[in-house]
Formats: structure tokens, sequence, C-alpha cells
């Protein structure tokens, strides 16, 4: 197959055993995403990847080369791949255009400049060609870097948490634009990412690794989002409304509604709501649950109204509404729910997250992608 297929991937540092058995599938023009708390092995597998790191148990393999494992180790260079790591900065000491052409040794010199001059006008970097790191913004030297990891056509790029040195703005624009380059190029990716957004954003397919270490959901960001499996992915996406009850009759009740689960009756169970699977109404239609407003705050496109429900009951809820929507404080609404952003999870799960593998292994779906 083309990409990356890394399987049974086992790694310790010392007593300290950080990867068991973990298995992973990149296909060629795929962005992978191993989204998942500091600590939990995402560097680790990327540097196995990159051949920084010597495999102590399973296999590493690149378009049907295996380039690691026990017996094997090919060294970065000769592994076809790009690398943009965090703290893997530009050399200071050469111009833009001489630390793209670094990884071009093996190319007739004019030729080297032709193709690394394409690639910087990709990432809108041609006017700057000849100046060096120390002159340009954060920004500028990551397109840069994006430029020296593609400019050798790789097989497969590594990119771990490649944007969290920038701000806010500057990162929505860079990862857009590498984004697109990226899928210019068809080049397999795997990127490392803690910002769920991030991972949304750039993803084909994401590979949550939750907090204890296990992939927890893989899947396209749309089904990560939609159908959360584990209360740990439901909530990387910002607050959520929650009620407790039991499953009976294939259902939990919430004060807004009945919610379907297939949890076995007398289950204790939570029920997770998205902001925006709150829906106000006029209060004289008589449908759903009446509210009060307890506050509204405009952030930007979309409005979060919090309310109380009716009773007083519990705390108040998280409603997000189109920034027109106006809500008065004290303001009545009536109140239902979008099935849709509701999720049902058993409320002692632990028994659950035990059985998971520390990686899963790669779907069907997955390795038809990937041609195999
Ligand atoms: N070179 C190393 N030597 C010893 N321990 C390491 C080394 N690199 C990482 N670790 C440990 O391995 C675990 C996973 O680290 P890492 O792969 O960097 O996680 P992540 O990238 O998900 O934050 C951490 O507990 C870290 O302290
Ligand atoms: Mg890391």
């Amino acid at each position: 197959m083309k990409g990356l297929h890394i399987q049974g991937l086992s790694h310790s540092y010392g007593d300290n055993k950080v990867l068991d058995n973990a298995g992973l599938i990149v296909p060629a023009g795929e962005l992978v995403c191993m989204l998942g708390p500091s600590g939990c092995g995402k560097s680790t597998l990327l540097r196995l990847a990159a051949g920084l790191e010597k495999v102590q148990h399973g296999k590493i393999i690149i378009d049907d080369v295996t380039v690691g494992s026990a017996d094997v180790h090919l060294p970065p260079e000769k592994r076809h791949i790009g690398l943009m790591f965090q703290d893997y900065a530009l050399f200071p000491h050469l111009n833009v255009i001489d630390n793209v052409t670094f990884g071009l040794l093996d190319m007739a010199p004019d030729k080297a400049r032709l193709l690394a001059m394409d690639m910087l006008t990709q990432v809108g970097m041609a006017a700057q060609s000849d100046k060096f790191p120390h002159m340009l913004s954060g920004g500028q030297q990551q397109r840069v870097a994006l430029a020296r990891a593609l400019a050798p056509e790789p097989k497969l790029l590594l990119l771990d948490e490649p944007f969290s040195g920038l701000d806010t703005n500057l990162r929505e624009t860079i990862r857009e634009e590498t984004l697109s380059v990226l899928k210019n190029s068809g080049v397999a990716t795997l990127m490392v990412t803690h910002d769920p957004e991030e991972a949304m954003f750039m993803a084909d397919r994401i590979k949550i690794i939750g907090a204890n270490g296990h992939i927890l959901q893989a899947g396209r960001p749309h089904e990560i989002y939609y159908h959360p499996t584990h209360e740990f992915v439901a909530r990387l996406f910002g607050m959520m409304n929650r009620f407790e009850g039991v499953a009976a009759d294939g259902q939990v009740e919430t004060p807004l509604g009945a919610v379907a689960t297939d949890l076995a009756d007398g289950t204790p169970a939570e029920v997770l709501i998205r902001p925006e699977g709150v829906i106000l109404g006029t209060s004289d239609n008589n449908q759903g649950t009446t509210v009060e407003v307890t506050s509204s705050h405009l952030m930007g496109h979309d409005n979060i109204v919090r309310v109380r429900l009716g009773n007083g009951e519990g705390e108040d809820l998280h409603v997000r509404v189109h920034h027109t929507f106006e809500a008065e404080l004290k303001e009545s609404f009536s109140c239902r729910l979008d099935h849709e952003y509701a999720f049902v999870f058993p409320l002692d799960a632990e028994s659950e997250y035990t059985n998971t593998e520390l990686m899963d292994a790669p779907t069907s779906e997955e390795i038809s992608a990937a041609g195999e």
C-alpha cells in the first residue's frame, strides 16, 4: 500500500511503557491527526516513524518498504519523509532558499533551485528567498519549514504540533494555507496536535487518544463530533449540558425530553447535550420546557445564552444561538432538544475504558483507502 503503515509498535523508555502494540494507517493523500493530551506518546510514535528513534517491537512500513523494525533501521534521510516539528527550526546560518534546497543535495544545483523556488511560491515566500530566518516572522518561518519539508517530494510528512508556536489569528491562516498545499501535493500526512479544532479542521481522519494513553475513538471528523463513543470525546469540543438519569425502555429522561440509548434498562447514565442542541422557541407555542434567560454573551458569530429551567432545578443550560437572536434577561422561552447533539453515556464507564487498545488497529475502510 501507498502511505504509512504502523504495525504492533511497542516502545518503552526504561520501565515507562509509552506505546503498547500501536497500529496506524495513513493512506497516501490523506491527513490523519492524532489528538491527545500531552505525555500520551504521540511524539514518540512520530519520532519512531521518522527514524529518530529505533524500533524496539513492531514494524514501520512506508510505501511497502519496511523502514523500521527490531532488525531494520533506515536512517531518517533514507526514508523519504518530510518533518515539521514544533522545535524543528530552520538552519539559522542558511538563507531561505538554501534552507529549502538543503534536502535536495542529490539534485543538480540549478534544478534544485528551481524546485525550491516553486515550493516557496506555493507557500507565498518566493519574495523572501534570500532572507535569513531571524529576519522572518514566526508564520513566515513556518511557511519556509513547510516548503523545506515538501521540496524533496516525500512519501510521508510528519507534523508534530506544527502550529502551536503561532498566535491564534496567524495559526488559523497558516493551517489553512498548509492544508491547501498538502492537499495539492497528495502526500500522506500524520499530524499530532492537542487542539481539537485544529484536528477537526485539518484531518481526513482523527485518532483520539485519551488521558490514559488509549485510543478512545477513530473516525472522520463528522463521526467524532456527531457520534462520540466516549464522554471524553464528546467533551473535547467545548462545554456540554449534562443531565443524569437511568436507562429505561431504550431511553433516558431529561427535563428537555427523552434521549434514545441502547444501554440496558436500569443503567445509570448521563446525557450530554451540545449548546447548539438546545433549541429556544417562543414560549406561546407551548412545546417543550419553559426556561428563563439568566445571561447572554456575544461570542462573534454566535451568542451563548444561559437559561434556567422553569422549575429552577439544576444548573443553567448553555444554548448556542445565532448572533441576531435577541434574548433579554429574564425572558421566557420554550426549550427543546435537537437529538443530533445529545449523547448518552453510562455513568460508570471505567470498565469500558480498560478494554481499549493503546492504539487502534486500522479499519477496513482505511485499509481499502490505502489500496491494500
Ligand atoms: N527521550 C525520552 N526519554 C525518556 N522518557 C521519554 C522520552 N521521550 C518521551 N518520554 C516520556 O514518554 C512519554 C510520552 O512522551 P511523548 O511521546 O513526548 O508524548 P506526547 O507527544 O504525547 O506529549 C512521557 O511520559 C515522556 O515523559
Ligand atoms: Mg509531543
